[in-house]
């Protein structure tokens, strides 16, 4: 038996009222025509790991349409390899106010970013197709999305940053107790030095993984740029700190509570290249695009398995569409290899030909999803 999702239960969740699927671990494949509801099972996933899930929708938006109950739940009963591990996740919507809280073993956590304990999700979509092309926010949430499933605090590291930022903000805005300020700038510092490097981290790591993994996928290289990158990679660490207050408090602009600190991990760029042909990630044809970003996500399954501490689950939303042949066979073939549970998505049952020994098929359908026996279908 290996860990993974054993079941997952949806209800008044997008297009489904109540919806069940127990996988049992296995790779799971759903196929079904467009609007069938395909991603949105892949989102209910994606909602128990910390943050707003793979479509950043509003709580609202992802409630039954035809739902009377103000909340939409998930439920989902994962096998860590020792035992099973109950999780749930809701939302609860209001006229006045979103909220969504989650439970393990039936009990309430205090916190999103408890989810990233028991579980670590790796995703692709097909928005992401854009990734290479977005702004540098977008580049970071990418990468902040694989530091919170594969290192533990990560997601809390994250939280208590972007709060510190914003006190940061307001103090320095309005009529300030110098003490109070320095005691705050102490904080962001020591964080923002923290978070960086936690980031450099992952970036080697998977950097590493990409380099050693015999992959017929072409060779991604992540590079992080910021000034706070540059110090960590300079100066031992009392100096790096010493030189990032400095910066902080020699802040001159006048600044209202919208502005951030001149330095720290929010303004990192992260930098995509394609090794072996040495060019960037945005100047590769679509389907290098993807394939890189396969290879990203395929070498961070691995590490997950390797470093993560939760259960580690892929979710790849229309993956094959851009794939010829050669590449959608390699693909199941190191999916197969990496072993981990991965979840696809596709319109065309076909594409899926070269997976049929290696995942579980499902033919969904508005509300519904009927499994397969796939030997049948392929006759
Ligand atoms: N809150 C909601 N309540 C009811 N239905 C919803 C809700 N949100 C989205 N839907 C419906 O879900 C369907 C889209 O589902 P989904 O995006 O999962 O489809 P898909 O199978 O992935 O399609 P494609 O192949 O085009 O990607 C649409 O028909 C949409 O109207
Ligand atoms: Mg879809």
């Amino acid at each position: 038996m290996r860990p993974g999702v054993y079941s997952l239960t949806l209800q008044n969740f997008r297009s489904y009222e109540s919806f069940s699927i127990e996988p049992m671990g296995e790779n799971v494949i759903f196929f079904g025509e467009n609007g069938a509801g395909k991603t949105n099972l892949l989102e209910a996933l994606s909602l128990f790991a910390p943050g707003r899930g793979l479509r950043r929708a509003r709580l609202a938006d992802m409630l039954h349409h035809k739902g009377h109950a103000p909340k939409w739940q998930l439920d989902i009963s994962l096998f860590n390899g020792h035992g099973l591990i109950n999780l749930s996740t809701t939302g609860h919507i209001s006229p006045q106010k979103e909220r969504r809280t989650c439970e393990s073993f039936g009990k309430s956590e205090k916190t999103l970013n408890a989810l990233a304990k028991y579980t670590a999700l790796g995703w692709i979509t097909p928005q992401m197709d854009r990734l290479f092309f977005e702004g540098a926010s977008v580049r970071r949430r990418f990468i902040d999305q694989l530091g919170t499933a594969l290192f533990t605090g990560y997601a809390d590291m994250l939280s208590q940053y972007d709060n510190l930022v914003e006190e940061w903000s307001k103090v320095r805005s309005g009529p300030f107790e110098p003490q109070w300020l320095k005691a705050i700038e102490v904080q962001v510092a020591t964080l923002g030095l923290n978070l960086t490097e936690k980031r450099l981290q992952l970036s080697y790591l998977l950097n590493d993984k990409i380099g050693q993994r015999a992959s017929n996928f072409p060779k991604a290289q992540i590079l992080l740029q910021g000034e706070s990158e540059q110090l960590i990679s300079t100066y031992p660490q009392a100096q790096a700190e010493e030189m990032y207050l400095k910066t902080l408090a020699g802040t001159l602009a006048a600044l209202d509570e919208t502005s951030t600190p001149p330095i720290g991990p929010h303004k990192t760029n992260v930098l995509f290249h394609h090794v072996d042909k040495n060019i960037p990630a945005n100047l590769c044809s679509t389907g290098e695009q993807k394939s890189l970003l396969l290879a990203i996500v395929l070498a961070f399954a691995e590490l997950m398995k390797e470093y993560g501490t939760g259960v580690p689950v892929l979710l790849l939303d229309e993956a094959v569409a851009h794939l010829d042949t050669t590449r959608r066979t390699h693909l199941f073939e190191e999916i197969k290899d990496i072993n981990v549970q991965t979840w696809l998505t596709g319109t065309e049952m076909l594409s899926f030909k070269e997976a049929q020994t290696m995942a579980r098929f499902f033919h969904v359908l508005p509300g519904k999803a009927e499994e397969v026996e796939v030997k049948r279908g392929f006759l």
